[in-house]
C-alpha cells in the first residue's frame, strides 16, 4: 500500500498516469478536479460558485476542496490513494498532514512531473475526457482507437473541459506558479519529494512513476 501525490501544472499528465496506477495497482484516485466537476453539476449555490471560478482558471476555496478530500478518506483504500491536483497550497498541504496522521497513514511519495509549459497549450487543448469512465485522450498523442469512441468502456459521449482554453490556462498556470510550486519545496524537506521527467511518452513517464514507487517500497523494507 502507498499513499502518494502527483504534484505538477496543468496538463502534466497527472490525471493519466493516475488512471494508469489504478489500474496496475489496485490505488483509489483522488482528483479533486473531478470532484469539484462534479459538484458544479449540482444546481446548487455553491456548484455556481465553484463553476465560476474554474472556467476562468483560478482555484477554489481551501475549505471546500479540504471538506471534500476529508469525505473521501473516510471510505478503505487497500492499494492506497492517489492525490491528483491537491494539496495545491501549503494550507492543503498542512490539512492532508494532519488527516493522514489521523488516520495513523503517511505520505509514501511525492511525485512532480516535470515539463515545459511550451507543450502545456497544446495538451490541453487537445484533450478528451470520456464522461462515462473518466478515461483521457489527446486527438494527436491518445488518440481513440475508434473516432469518437472511448477504448475503455465504449461511452460516444467524449467532453471537453470549459477551462481547456488558452486564455484559461494562462491563469491556471499563473495559480500553479504562485500557489502550488511552493509545495516541491515543502516536500522536498520532508525528503518526499521525487521527479519525473513528464515530457516522455505517456508509457515512459508510466515506466518512471513505477520505479520510483518501486524504490519508495524497496527503501521502506529495508528501514
Ligand atoms: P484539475 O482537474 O486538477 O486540472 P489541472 O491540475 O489543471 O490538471 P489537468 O487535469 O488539466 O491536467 P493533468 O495533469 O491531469 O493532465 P492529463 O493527464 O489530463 O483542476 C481543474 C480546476 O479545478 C482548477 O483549475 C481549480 O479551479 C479547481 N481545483 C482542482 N483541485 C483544486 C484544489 N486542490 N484546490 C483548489 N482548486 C482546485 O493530460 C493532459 C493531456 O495531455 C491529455 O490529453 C493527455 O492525453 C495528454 N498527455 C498526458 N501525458 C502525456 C505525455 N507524456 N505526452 C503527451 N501527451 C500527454
Amino acid at each position: 500500500m502507498a499513499n502518494i501525490i502527483l504534484l505538477g501544472p496543468p496538463g502534466a499528465g497527472k490525471g493519466t498516469q493516475a488512471k494508469r496506477l489504478v489500474d496496475e495497482r489496485q490505488m483509489v484516485q483522488l482528483s479533486t478536479g473531478d470532484m469539484l466537476r462534479e459538484a458544479r453539476t449540482s444546481g446548487t449555490e455553491m456548484g455556481r460558485r465553484v463553476a465560476d471560478v474554474m472556467d476562468k482558471g483560478g482555484l477554489v476555496t481551501d475549505d471546500i476542496v479540504i471538506g471534500l478530500i476529508e469525505e473521501k478518506l473516510s471510505s478503505p483504500a487497500s492499494g492506497g490513494f492517489i492525490f491528483d491536483g491537491f494539496p495545491r497550497t501549503l494550507t492543503q498541504a498542512d490539512a492532508l498532514r494532519g488527516l493522514l496522521d489521523r488516520m495513523g497513514q503517511g505520505l509514501d511519495a511525492v511525485i512532480v512531473l516535470q515539463v515545459d509549459d511550451a507543450v502545456l497549450v497544446a495538451r490541453v487543448t487537445g484533450r478528451s475526457t470520456c464522461g462515462s469512465c473518466g478515461q483521457v485522450y489527446h486527438d494527436r498523442t491518445r488518440p481513440t482507437k475508434v473516432a469518437g469512441v472511448c477504448d475503455q468502456c465504449g461511452s460516444t459521449d467524449l467532453r471537453r473541459r470549459a477551462d481547456d482554453t488558452e486564455e484559461a490556462l494562462k491563469t491556471r498556470l499563473m495559480e500553479y506558479y504562485k500557489k502550488t510550486s511552493p509545495l516541491i519545496g515543502y516536500y522536498y524537506a520532508k525528503g518526499q519529494l521525487a521527479s519525473v521527467d513528464a515530457l516522455a511518452e505517456i508509457e515512459e513517464v508510466a515506466a518512471a512513476v513505477t520505479e520510483v514507487l518501486d524504490r519508495r517500497k524497496e527503501c521502506s523494507r529495508l528501514a
